[in-house]
């Protein structure tokens, strides 16, 4: 039984995440952070009838206090995006926010898994790692992109499709990263159904788009909370049933730090990448095994080029936020 804890615990995600791993029953902590209204988060969740102890930890002065102790730290602070942003345009908010956050991690639960939702994701990753490289106390096992939201889409999106195909247990590999372009499903490895290339191309372009048609709907009010709360628990529970109950083989699409974490340096030479989301076998230290990436249609393996020079300047602009300021 673990401590996690939420940062950002208050907004559109991080209520439903946190009221959801209130149900997990490998959580005897959880410690709700956030600069405002973390405590009456914190003291709803708290009458649930499940085990796990809640905590309320409002401001910075609050925050060394919250990721004390902390087996995982899940980080959905931050701004969401508006209609006609790109994850890239909260860049300017988010950055300093998440390294500021990491830093604390650093400092106070250096040996704790960092889940990190907040966008843009491709370049919020990159900064944290980087921050805790210079803390001296960077594994690269246990920093995660939280990427699952596009693998969720995908299964439900097919399913939408291919009524057969069942949403709930059949997992789609997402390769890449996590906007637009750089999102890159891989349809070509479903064996249950088959598509026309008219198909591949739509289910293709609505999983690299889907964030947009929430955005769109919300109108003004932010992004996908309630389905990314539930992709978040999702990662959460699955990391933790591997880390703390032990159980093998248990595989996530995610975006992770290539160099250094086991099995990745064929990802990493055949993408010339440091960071790249791809299937990854969990276990008790985080990354157990970095899959390599499968066999991709032709059509795949332009989509991952493109992906591939897109993820090349997300990655340069994290690493530059906190090495030179920039
Ligand atoms: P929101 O605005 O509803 O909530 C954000 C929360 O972060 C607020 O409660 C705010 O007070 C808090 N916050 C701001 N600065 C903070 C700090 N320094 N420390 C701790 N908490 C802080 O936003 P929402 O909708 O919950 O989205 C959060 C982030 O998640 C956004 O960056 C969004 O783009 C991202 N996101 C990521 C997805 C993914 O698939 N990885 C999907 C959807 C959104």
């Amino acid at each position: 039984m673990v401590k996690v804890v939420v940062c950002g615990a208050a907004g559109g995600i991080g209520q439903p995440l946190s009221l959801l791993l209130k149900q997990s029953d490998l959580i005897s902590h959880l410690a709700l952070y956030d600069i405002v209204n973390a405590a009456g988060v914190a003291a709803d969740l708290s009458h649930i009838n499940t085990a796990s102890k809640v905590t309320g930890h409002v401001g910075k002065e609050a925050l060394a206090e919250a990721l004390k102790d902390a087996h995982t730290v899940v980080i959905p602070a931050g701004v969401p995006r508006r209609p006609g942003m790109t994850r890239d345009d909260l860049f300017k908010v988010n950055a300093g926010i998440v390294r500021d956050l990491a830093q604390e991690c650093a400092e106070n639960c250096p040996r704790a898994f960092i889940l990190v939702i907040s966008n843009p994701v491709n370049s919020t990753v990159p900064i944290v790692c980087e921050v805790l490289k210079k803390a001296n106390v960077f594994d690269p096992r246990r920093v995660f992109g939280v990427t699952t939201l596009d693998v969720v889409r995908s299964s439900r999106f097919v399913h939408e499709v291919k009524p057969q195909f069942e949403p709930q247990t059949n997992r789609i590999t997402v390769v890449g990263g996590h906007s637009g372009a750089t999102i890159v499903p891989i349809l070509s490895q479903i064996k249950q159904v088959s598509f026309t290339p008219e198909e591949i191309k739509s289910l293709t372009h609505r999983i690299q788009f889907g964030g947009d048609e929430v955005v769109k709907a919300k109108d003004g009010a932010g992004s996908a909370t309630l389905s990314m709360a539930s992709a978040g628990a999702r990662f959460t529970n699955t990391l933790l049933e591997a880390s703390v109950r032990g159980t093998r083989g248990l595989v996530e699409s995610t975006y992770v730090h290539l160099r250094g974490n086991p099995g990745a340096e064929w990802n990493a030479r055949s993408t010339g990448l440091d960071y790249f989301a791809q299937d990854v076998e969990l276990g008790l230290e985080g990354v157990a095994n970095v899959l390599r990436l499968p066999d991709l249609s032709e059509e795949e393996q332009s989509l991952v080029k493109t992906a591939i020079s897109e993820l090349k300047g997300n990655i340069t602009k994290g690493c530059n936020f906190v090495n030179d300021g920039t």
